[in-house]
């Protein structure tokens, strides 16, 4: 269904995302003339606020969170800008909101940045007050439950008010610039396919690490971890990428249907399989910080760090490991995959320092963007024990490859994308349904085997585990 919007409704105006990343994305995509020229935004929460309030609310986010050359638009953007206050548990409420929408003139955008549990309060809301018809999107940000079941229940909720094809679940690691760019890679270049299966792929990596612990969110990340918050959505949509078969085309339909199928291979974990860790006071670049402990002001055994060796059961990768890791308060803050080949069948070179080191591709996502080959090269010079081989890096910084638009917030795109319709980059329910299958499962094992996290020193890689989980195989994290 082709139309775009006019009207955007944001449920969690005031919170969190909404400062620092939806309205900052809104007022760039704004200020570059990409959204309709009479659009409406209108903000609801739980906080009374009337319309100017809510203005500056969000220029103080805008001059926080948006950079200066990027704020041109702002007093434009924030003339758009409407606030209805709603309890969203209260039914009475969303008469005054609907008002307050009016008719859009081609469609209406709604997204749910609130807590799950409002998620279905919420729909019956809308859909009882007329803001559930044909010309109307709703996105919804994660967590999309905490398990199956409960994804199941949130999923249900929104299908009985609306079709598939207008619901946007985000996953903002696909609305990244580098996320997407791995698609490029993949299928915008001949050299790497064939070679990318097991019989000349040894193991894949995928490490997303972070210095921040638990910040603001006491509440959210206790009852989740980082099995749930990062494993269940970012990692597993970074390893559906990697993996998938080639689609037909680039479109919502092609490109799901090929990372759902990828999903569904994953093997069931075993216990020995995985490395849970929670981290004690250390230091970050020098500066000391607490531990999760402390930060929370209870003890705790939610893990804050987890690496898995991952299988994926079908043609393609049998036998080839997919290690992944992922944690608070890491030495630094990274988000990269390693593809690391086999070695060459068979050497012809002899002789003291001829090895021949088994290419890796290394592409970081984040907070670098480069992508780098390891080659071998002849080390120059006339050695009389013959030759001399090195491991060179062939390597791209995307920055340096395209000068030009400094970085963009991920929700730029994905709000585009909501407003006129592409659902390529949102998450489909058979894909979120089979993420959490696979979580679960880990989390039984976890509970069977009475799996606690081990501490790791903040500023550290994590458990000590956690690197023999990969040596033992004779495989080395990248670093
Ligand atoms: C969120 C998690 O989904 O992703 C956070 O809830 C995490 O815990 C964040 O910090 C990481 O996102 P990014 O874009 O900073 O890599």
């Amino acid at each position: 269904t082709k139309f775009t919007s006019d009207r955007l409704l944001l449920f969690g105006a005031t919170g969190d995302l909404s400062r620092r990343m939806l309205l900052p994305s809104l007022c760039a995509l704004d200020a570059e003339g990409l959204l309709d020229p009479d659009i409406q935004i209108i903000g609801t929460a739980r906080s009374e606020m009337d319309d100017q309030a809510f203005r500056n609310f969000a220029r103080e986010s805008l001059e926080q969170f948006l950079a200066p050359e990027r704020r041109g638009g702002m007093a434009t953007f924030l003339n758009r800008l409407f606030y209805q206050q709603l309890d969203a548990n209260d039914p009475e409420g969303y008469k005054a909101l609907a008002a307050k929408v009016g008719e859009p003139r081609q469609g209406l955008s709604i997204f749910l940045s609130t807590a799950p549990s409002l998620f279905e309060p919420t729909i019956r809301g809308l859909e009882q007050n007329g803001m559930a018809g044909p010309n109307v999107r709703i996105a919804l940000e994660k967590p999309l439950g905490v398990d199956l079941e409960s994804s199941k229940v949130i999923n249900d909720a929104v299908a009985s008010a609306f079709p598939e094809d207008r619901i946007f679940r985000i996953d903002h690691y696909l609305g990244k610039e580098t996320v997407q760019n791995l698609i490029a890679l993949r299928f915008a270049n001949l050299m790497f396919e064939p070679l990318w299966n097991a019989a000349h792929i040894d193991h894949v990596q995928i490490t997303v690490s972070e210095t921040v612990g638990l910040e603001s969110r006491v509440g959210y990340y206790d009852d989740s971890g980082a099995l749930r918050d990062m494993v269940q959505n970012h990692m597993l949509q970074l390893l559906a990428l990697v993996a998938m078969e080639p689609p037909v085309s680039y479109e919502a339909t092609t490109v799901r249907d090929e990372k759902v199928k990828v999903l569904r291979s994953l093997r069931q974990i075993k216990a020995e399989e995985t490395v849970t860790g929670q981290y004690r006071a250390g230091a970050i670049n020098g500066e000391a910080v607490p531990g999760y402990d402390e930060e929370l002001g209870k003890p705790s055994d939610t893990e804050t760090f987890v690496a898995i060796k991952a299988h994926i059961d079908n043609w393609r990768w049998q036998g080839v490991p997919f290690y992944m890791r992922t944690g608070k308060r890491m030495p630094k803050r990274t988000t990269e995959v390693v593809v690391q080949f086999r070695d060459v069948p068979h050497s012809i070179f002899t002789g003291r320092g001829a090895r021949t080191v088994p290419n890796r591709l290394v592409i970081s996502l984040q907070p670098d963007e480069n992508i780098t080959l390891s080659l071998m090269a002849k080390m120059p010079g006339l050695d009389r024990e013959g030759f001399g081989l090195r491991a060179i890096p062939l390597a791209i910084s995307m920055p340096d490859a395209f000068a030009g638009p400094q970085r963009r917030i991920a929700y730029e795109r994905l709000w585009l994308d909501l407003i006129e319709g592409d659902q390529t980059l949102f998450v489909r329910r058979d894909e979120v349904e089979a993420q959490w299958e696979w979580i679960d499962a880990i989390r039984a094992t976890w509970e069977e085997h009475r799996i606690e996290p081990k501490t790791y020193t903040a500023g550290s890689w994590g458990p000590s585990a956690a690197i023999a989980l990969a040596e033992r195989d004779g495989v080395t994290w990248h670093e």
